[in-house]
């Protein structure tokens, strides 16, 4: 799915409280574009993330969808665009502790698709977890944990991956392993991907790079070759 954003202002609170965390933001991200989002604390990219996600609005300006205004659509077609169109990877895993491995990623399953059980299993080991299912998350290292997290954003297909700070939590090479699986498998899927992160060394695996400061985009670079997530250093 293509994403565009036109003159999208983010502003919380009102009068001298009010924070313009987005400020005038133009945007096209092509179906299948992996882009990551450079930026200081504050800058902005978590707000953008929620905002594409549908998670929360705008305050000025529209985001379109493959041509679909997200403004427009009723509650039922908002919640279905979240639900079928977007995975989310969140840097705290955030699984449901009292659930295995496998049934955190058939929980989301379940809401879309009659065979919840069986894609859950295959995406588990797409991610090389097919031994781990039956473990719990406290049961499980940090890098598959966020496994079990990529697979239970991945087990919908998402035409639209939405990735903030996925690698905050984990090591150098647990980092790298998880990258390399984002883009050997948004790449497979054609997926659209916005990755936020505070290391700029990781910008070389994209096909795009963006900056925020305060708000608005300072820097939008593109990468005509993209480096494998393995061979990535920093
Ligand atoms: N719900 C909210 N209410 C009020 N202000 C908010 C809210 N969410 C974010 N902000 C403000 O908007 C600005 C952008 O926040 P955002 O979370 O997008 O930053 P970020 O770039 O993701 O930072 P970090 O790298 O620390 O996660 C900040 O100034 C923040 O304080
Ligand atoms: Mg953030």
């Amino acid at each position: 799915m293509t994403i565009k954003m036109t003159e999208v202002w983010k502003t919380f609170g009102e009068g001298h409280t009010a924070v313009d965390a987005l400020r005038d933001i133009e945007l096209i991200g092509p179906q299948g574009e992996f882009t990551v989002i450079l930026g200081p604390s504050g800058s902005g990219k978590t707000t953008l993330l929620n905002l594409v996600g549908a998670i929360d609005d705008t305050s000025r300006g529209r985001i379109e969808v493959n041509g679909s205004d997200l403004a427009a659509l009723d509650v039922d077609a908002r919640t279905r665009f979240r639900r079928e169109s977007v995975g989310f990877v969140f840097q705290f895993f955030n699984l449901i502790p009292t659930l295995t491995a496998v049934e955190n990623v058939e929980l989301v399953a379940d809401l879309t698709h009659d065979d919840g059980a069986e894609r859950a299993a295959a995406v588990l080991s797409e991610v090389g977890l097919a031994d781990r299912g039956h473990h719990f998350p406290s049961q499980l290292s940090g890098g598959e944990q966020q496994r079990v997290a990529i697979a239970r954003a991945l087990v919908k297909q998402p035409p639209i991956l939405l990735c903030d700070e996925p690698t905050g939590e984990l090591d150098f090479e647990t980092g790298r392993m998880i990258l390399g699986l984002l883009q050997r498998i948004s790449r497979e899927h054609s997926q659209t991907v916005l990755l936020v992160t505070h290391n700029a060394a990781i910008g070389a695996m994209a096909d795009r790079v963006l900056r925020l400061r305060s708000g608005e985009i300072v820097e939008d670079v593109r990468n005509e070759n993209p480096i494998p997530a393995t061979e990535l250093v920093w």
